[in-house]
């Protein structure tokens, strides 16, 4: 098969492609590296460097890759701080972005796309775990745009034909056995990664958001999914389009919570390093809970997560993080 991966140098969107081409793929990247990084291009990936915001450049794209079978679109801003504070960054990229991809994917006669959603499209849910058919009502831009996004891909598929799978991911974690690729944010604003960088010797303490939710501990439970899980059921994703079947909607996650003190004691045992920890004032926004089901994308899609356990997971992102403190500028 040939994919054309948008966002391919990006944290998942480089997983994605690592494991499509183990199994022999013909993958295209389009990235703007906005927030990719181009030490994150699979070798034997073809990459063409540009913004999907751009008619002309998707276009000129398209003409040159004939023959594409399905896209997967990663292509997007997703730091949900950041999205409160410019919202307008998230309508244009995430939203306008999308809009410009789809009528050049219309135009030439592409009808396939994978999608990467999250979590957020749901909000502050009414119960654990979220099924896909509950109600989704975000609680910031970024979750806002993405649901948007979905609902963009829905319309075009009425009138043009297209067909996608939407993929919402909890917290997505770990890295690249390989050692190559791995999580490269900045600003670092997720859990794991921080946490790392008190044994990297990059920051003197982990903060802890809160201790007074309603969880066991009072920290915030999440449902921690690693990345070449994720990666995994993209390709499902793309082969459920193949074999012809209709647009649909999956959670991604390993069903299980852990909360943040949970983590950082998982984090101790993978590192065999004492982390230190402060306490400091929720932040804004922050479900107490988020459990997925990922029931569904095990029945129809037959998504195995392999990797379950979250001290592997944090052994697998520290693996990346001890010898890349400084992402892929070291
Ligand atoms: N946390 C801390 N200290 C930190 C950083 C995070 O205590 O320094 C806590 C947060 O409050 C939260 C948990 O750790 O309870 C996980 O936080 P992350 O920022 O790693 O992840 P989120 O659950 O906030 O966000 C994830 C994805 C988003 C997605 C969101 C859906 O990273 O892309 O789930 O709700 F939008």
């Amino acid at each position: 098969m040939k994919i054309l991966v948008l966002g391919g140098a990006g944290y998942i969107g480089s997983h994605t492609v690592y494991e499509l081409i183990d199994k022999g793929e013909d993958v295209v990247i389009i990235d703007n590296l906005e927030t990719g990084h181009i030490e994150a291009v699979h070798p034997k990936a073809k990459f063409y460097q540009g913004d999907i915001r751009n008619r002309e450049f998707v276009d000129s794209v398209l003409d040159n890759e004939k023959n594409i079978d399905a896209v997967i679109h990663f292509a997007a801003n997703s730091l949900v701080g950041e999205s409160m504070v410019n919202p307008l960054k998230y309508y244009d990229n995430n939203l306008c972005g999308t809009k410009v991809l789809l009528e050049s994917l219309v135009a030439h006669g592409i009808d396939k796309i994978v999608f990467s959603s999250t979590a957020a499209t749901y909000g502050e849910p009414d119960k654990t775990p979220i099924m896909e058919g509950d109600r989704t009502e975000p609680t910031n831009t970024y979750g806002e745009t993405k649901l948007a996004m979905e609902k963009m891909f829905k319309w075009t598929g009425v009138a043009h034909g297209l067909r996608y799978v939407s993929l919402r991911y909890f917290n997505a974690c770990g890295a690249h056995p390989s050692g190559k690729i791995g999580e490269a944010h900045n600003p670092e604003t997720h859990l794991i990664p921080l946490i790392l960088q008190v044994p990297n010797g990059k920051r003197e303490a982990i903060s802890i958001f809160g201790d007074d939710y309603p969880t066991k501990d009072g920290t915030c439970i999440r449902d921690y999914i690693h990345v070449l899980d994720l990666a995994q059921a993209h390709i499902l994703a793309v082969k459920y389009l193949m074999e012809g079947n209709e647009s649909n909607v999956f959670n991604l996650g390993n069903g299980v919570g852990h909360s943040v003190r949970e983590v950082i004691n998982a984090a101790e045992k993978a590192t065999g390093q004492s982390i230190k920890v402060q306490m400091a004032e929720r932040r804004a926004g922050d479900p107490a809970i988020l459990i997925a089901s990922s029931q569904k994308a095990k029945d129809v899609l037959g998504w195995k997560p392999e990797h379950d356990d979250i001290e592997e997971i944090i052994a697998s992102a520290w693996n990346w993080h001890k010898n890349h403190p400084n992402g892929f500028n070291s």
